[in-house]
Parts: structure tokens; sequence; C-alpha cells
């Protein structure tokens, strides 16, 4: 993995209602690309790109967003991120699949996927009927999709993706992007093409971390570069508006610290807004999200966070205790950047994902291990970086557990369990 220099610029509007009048209130950076894990060779060279990592609110429609936009190509063209990591996200998936089959859609509709990574959503459709297509810009991931017989598109969705697919296979009854529209730029021309793919009945389905979530629970590591816009329900509306869009429904889920699952038609549909939309734009109301006090306080905890976790560390140190690292997640990079912990707190880290085993983590550069070594080298504390998989690794982890190993579970304010 040879490193390029990436293509950085800073945005002036918010992406979501081209307002100017931003406010920054929360500096993670400068921070290294959270993905961008580093080999031998990349190490010794000693050269790794930083960029400033800021998150700032638009005044005009309450957007949550970086201004600091790393180019897609850089960031999503090679990725390490896999869907099948976890226990979670694929049965999450195959509930999604289950109900797109049975509420939104009828034998030989077609089904697309934005950022379809490596089709386990979309192999969950298998036997349903459904013709289902993915779109997924990174070469090695949409490999591992095709691989497992998921028709993939290799690139990046945009009007041009969406009329070729129009042309080619008709229009979708659904289009899903999970856990993707949070990573675009340039959102407008993005929802333009989904509008433009749409069946006149269709749905168009997508997963975004919510941001009530993440304020409430201090879920400050999921910010990185890759992670543009950080989406409350009321931008999200503004929006898709935009675009010609109706928010019609919206659910809470609990995956990836708190998302909310979107569902949006044609205005020209006419389908009025359900309950739930009513509901989540007045609690974002009561919390003041038009205002920076909710904004200003969680700034104040993610110091406080730090200041706790550090103290930890610390601690098991001055004890002569080994700490290591549990999973390598992007939000690892910026907990650990931005805490500045490294080799001196954390002997290593254990990961599942062999594309990460045998490299180093960026900015701290901590080796990421295979999970043998934690079995065979466990540490007396394990410091929970992959926080969002708590149960699934509190289960799995049971004998360290048992044996008298600690976690220490670093969100919402650090605690050893
Ligand atoms: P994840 O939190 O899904 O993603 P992100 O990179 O978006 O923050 O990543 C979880 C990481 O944790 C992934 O690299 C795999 C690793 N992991 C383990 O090592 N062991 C486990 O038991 C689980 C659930 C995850
Ligand atoms: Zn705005």
């Amino acid at each position: 993995m040879a490193q390029k220099r990436a293509d950085h610029y800073t945005r002036s509007d918010c992406r979501v209602c081209s307002a100017t009048r931003l406010t920054r209130f929360l500096e993670l950076g400068p921070q290294p690309l959270a993905n961008a894990f580093l080999d031998d060779d990349m190490l010794k060279a000693g050269e790794e790109e930083m960029f400033p990592l800021d998150l700032y609110v638009c005044r005009a429609c309450n957007h949550v967003q970086l201004l600091d936009v790393v180019s897609k190509e850089t960031l999503f063209s090679h990725y390490l991120y896999f869907s099948t990591v976890s226990r979670t996200i694929p049965s999450h998936f195959a509930a999604l699949a289950a109900e797109v089959a049975a509420r939104h859609t009828t034998r030989g509709d077609l089904v697309v996927e934005i950022g379809s990574n490596d089709g386990v959503l979309l192999s969950a459709f298998e036997g349903t009927g459904l013709r289902a297509l993915g779109v997924e810009p990174a070469a090695n991931v949409a490999e591992v999709a095709r691989r497992r017989g998921v028709h993939t598109m290799n690139k990046f969705f945009t009007e041009d993706t969406a009329g070729t697919i129009a042309r080619e296979l008709g229009k979708a009854k659904v289009v899903i992007g999970n856990n993707v529209i949070g990573h675009i730029d340039d959102l407008h021309s993005v929802m333009k093409a989904v509008k433009s793919l749409l069946t006149a009945d269709g749905t168009f389905i997508f997963e975004v971390p919510y941001l009530v979530d993440l304020l409430e629970m201090n879920e400050f590591d999921t910010v990185y570069h890759e992670h543009l816009s950080y989406f409350a329900v009321r931008p999200a509306k503004v929006m898709l508006e935009r675009a010609g869009l109706a928010l019609v429904d919206v659910k809470r889920q609990e995956v990836h610290g708190g998302t909310i699952r979107c569902y949006a038609k044609h205005i020209e549909a006419g389908e009025p807004p359900s309950a739930t939309v009513q509901d989540l734009l007045a609690l974002e109301e009561r919390l003041g999200l038009g205002t920076m006090a909710p904004y200003e306080a969680f700034a104040g905890r993610v110091q406080r966070l730090r200041t706790e976790l550090l103290a930890i560390l610390e601690k098991a140190k001055r004890e002569g205790k080994r700490v290591a690292g549990y999973g390598a997640p992007a939000k690892g990079s910026t907990l650990l950047n931005y805490c500045k912990i490294g080799m001196e707190h954390l002997a290593y880290i254990q990961d599942t994902t062999p594309a990460k085993q045998g490299l180093y983590t960026p900015g701290m550069h901590i080796p990421v291990v295979p999970p043998a070594r934690f079995q065979q080298d466990p540490p007396d504390i394990a410091l929970m970086l992959a926080w969002n998989y708590e149960a699934e690794i509190l289960a799995k982890e049971a004998a360290f557990r048992r044996a008298g190993g600690k976690f220490v579970i670093p969100i919402p304010m650090p605690r050893v369990v």
C-alpha cells in the first residue's frame, strides 16, 4: 500500500442548505485518516498526512458536519471496512432485507443499494424473487461481494450511474443507503440521483447514526474524515426536500451507537410524515439543537472523558498492569489520537480483520495483531475501542473476565467492567 498524497479542501457552506453561517464547536485535530493504517515501510518513511478534524453546526438548518473534505477517491477507492466484521450487523441487515421484501416490494422489483460494501445486505435478498444491485466504489470490497454472488457495480453512485442503471435494469422500487449518506460531500447531487432512479411509488431507505445519540452518549470518536455529516431528523428532511423527496417515516435503531432509519418517497406521492417523524422533530426542538448549548455541553463532556480515560490508563501503568486495545475500528483512531494514547499505554491492539493485522494504527502507531495474540498473551486490562459491539464482545470474552481480566469501556464515560 503506497502512501498517496490526499486531495483535501475546506468548504465554507453547509452541505445541506448552502448557508454560510457555521459555528465550530469541537476541535479534535489535526488527525490522520482513521483507516490509514501503516505498514513497516510507511512507518519508517515517517510521512503521515494530517488534516483538521473539526465539527461545525450550521446556524440555519442545524446540520452538524465537517467542512474539511478529503477526496472520496482517497478515502473510498480501497477500503478496510467490511460490514461482515461482527455478528450484530449481518443480523441487523437480514431484518431490513426481510422488511423490504415483505412491505416495500413485490417479486421482480429492483432493489439498489448504494455503498453495498461486501454485499452483506443484498445477499439477504437471495430467494426473495427481487432483483438486487449493489453500487460500491471500493474495488477490493466490491470484489468480495461479487465472489459471494451479489451483482455489484464498482462505481461511485452519481447521477450518471443512476442513469445507466435506469436504462439497463429499469427504475428501482427501493434504493437503500446504509451508513453512506453521511460520507457524501455533494449530498444534493446524490439525492437528485436517488430521485431519478426511484419508481413513482418507490421508497428510499437510508440509515445514518443519529446526532441525538451521538451527543447524549458522547460518541465523539465516531467523528473522522470519512464521516462528513452527523444527521438529526430536521436537516435530513431539508436535504430530501431540496431534491423533491419527502421524509415519511423514521425508526430509531441500536446499531452503531444509535442510528435512524429514514424512509423517503417522492414529494409527488403525497404521503404525510408519520407520528415518529413529528415526535423526533419535537425532541430535537426540546433538546435545543437549534442553539449552541447542547454542542458546547457535549464538547465539555468530551474533554472530561479524555481526562478520566487517561487517569485510568496512567493508574494501570503505575500498578504495572498490562493494557491492550480490543478492536481497531476507525473510531479507535479518533479516540487514540485525541487522547494521545500510544504504546506507552497499549502494548498492542487485537483485531479480527485480516487486512488490518500486521499494520500500525494511524497517528499513534500501535501494532494491530490477530486475536490469537490476545488469547496467548492476555493483558490485565483491555480497552474496548469497538465499544459499539460491547454485548457481543463481553459474551465472546467471558473466559478473559473469569480469569480476572477487565475491560475499560470508554464511551459514554470510561468505566471498568
Ligand atoms: P466498527 O466499529 O464496525 O467500525 P468503524 O471502523 O466504522 O468504527 O469496527 C469494528 C472493528 O472491531 C473491526 O475492525 C473489527 C473489530 N472487532 C474485533 O476485533 N473483535 C470483535 O469481536 C468485534 C465485534 C469487532
Ligand atoms: Zn445548513
